[in-house]
């Protein structure tokens, strides 16, 4: 594979020649619906795709780990020792590797020596596709296959979770890791974040295919913001509950229940993050239905459905993503579109038919461009399996 020639080049050059050296490839992910509902105990509908992270690894006698990304070359070789690591902001992308280690580690799986990594990304940096779980789980399968530690990808997927949480400081949910590890080629997955219960969905889209849209806006402070949302359906689930304590979290209620509940919660703004996450995570299981059901209208009428609630009542689109969805839903041959992942910036996706897509880019391009002063990027994707050993 091309890719890995190239890869193979770089490796040398940095590292020298290595007689054992292990290939990998870790996909990024594009969730179709069920937005900011995994923390909040909903269901997510996610699927990995082809683009995404890849590794060459070779086994080192010490304790060392250097690692090099083709991607960020003026961040150089990153090195650092295996064992009782903490986050350093000199270690960079690498606090990704770093933090996935140090979290297995402390799980009781400890590796007995380091390695020299080459990385290759093609997921565009900030796209919300989530390069940073692609890496996490990456790393974790790296080192149950070179340990033996008998991880099953669960395991791996939520220590991978712990390493982001607890290492990087992003207090994310579990869908990205899981989508990641757990995907499958040609199927979403329909994931119940509070018990974990999952089953695949083959996708058909009967001449459509998945449209990625990156908004290409500049970094933006997407940690602080996702963590706020996450506290303020937090505090209104304690107002709620202090009435109703049975219940666990907001997936857990029907849109009905939730309008019986809702004058429990004082703060108007955490009433509108409270009914997002409920909302769409019922939103998310009509969606699986109605694509179950090859009602791919349907699902595209809850795309648009789901977006609109991500923008008025979560606040987390922003004009970006807005205008790329806005002129998407005009583009005739776009079954349905929203913005995917934390948002704030990061992408949209859409579900076009084929001989729509043409048309859907130029549209999108021209009008976004007008508006926003640059231009977005478009991915078609593929439905991938997850991180594995080439
Ligand atoms: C980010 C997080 C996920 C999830 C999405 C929003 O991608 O990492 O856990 O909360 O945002 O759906």
């Amino acid at each position: 594979m091309q890719i890995f020639d190239d890869m193979q080049k770089v490796f040398e050059e940095k590292f020298g020649a290595a007689a054992d050296v292990q290939k990998y490839f870790s996909p990024g992910r594009v969730n179709l619906i069920g937005e900011h509902t995994d923390y909040n105990g909903g269901n997510v509908f996610p699927c990995a795709i082809s683009l995404g992270t890849y590794a060459l690894v070779s086994p080192r006698n010490d304790n060392k780990t250097r690692v090099y990304s083709m991607n960020l070359a003026d961040k150089g070789i990153i090195e650092f020792e295996m064992n009782g690591l903490k986050y350093k902001s000199d270690y960079d992308w690498a606090n990704y590797v770093a933090g996935t280690i140090a979290t297995l580690e402390q799980a009781g799986s400890r590796a007995s020596h380091g390695f020299d990594i080459v990385i290759y990304g093609t997921l565009p940096a900030g796209a919300g596709l989530s390069s940073s779980a692609s890496l996490e789980v990456l790393t974790a399968v790296i080192l149950n296959e070179n340990f033996n530690f008998g991880l099953d990808m669960v395991e791996m997927v939520k220590l991978s979770q712990k390493a982001e949480n607890e290492f990087v400081g992003m207090n994310c949910g579990i869908m990205d890791q899981f989508a990641v590890g757990m995907g499958k080629k040609d199927c979403a997955i329909l994931l119940d974040c509070n018990t974990l219960k999952y089953r695949y969905s083959k996708i058909k889209l009967d001449g459509a295919s998945i449209v990625i849209t990156n908004t290409n806006k500049p970094h933006s402070l997407v940690t602080s913001a996702y963590n706020e949302r996450r506290q303020q359906c937090e505090h209104a689930l304690k107002e709620v509950q202090a009435v109703k304590p049975e219940l666990k979290n907001w997936g857990e209620l029907t849109n009905a229940e939730f309008d019986e509940l809702v004058k429990y919660i004082t703060d108007p703004l955490e009433k509108l993050r409270a009914r997002h996450a409920v909302r769409e995570n019922q939103r998310t299981l009509e969606a699986v239905a109605a694509l179950e059901n090859n009602d791919l209208q349907k699902f595209g009428k809850l795309m648009h459905d789901s977006h609109v609630s991500l923008c008025e009542d979560y606040d987390v689109t922003g004009v970006e993503l807005d205008t790329l969805a806005e002129l998407a839903w005009k583009v005739k041959g776009c079954i349905g579109s929203r913005m995917t992942g934390a948002g704030f910036g990061g992408s949209t996706v859409s579900i076009v038919e084929n001989s729509a897509i043409e048309e859907f880019k130029s549209v999108i391009e021209n009008g976004y461009t007008k508006r926003i002063g640059y231009a977005p990027s478009f991915y078609v994707a593929d439905i991938s399996d997850g991180t594995h050993k080439v």
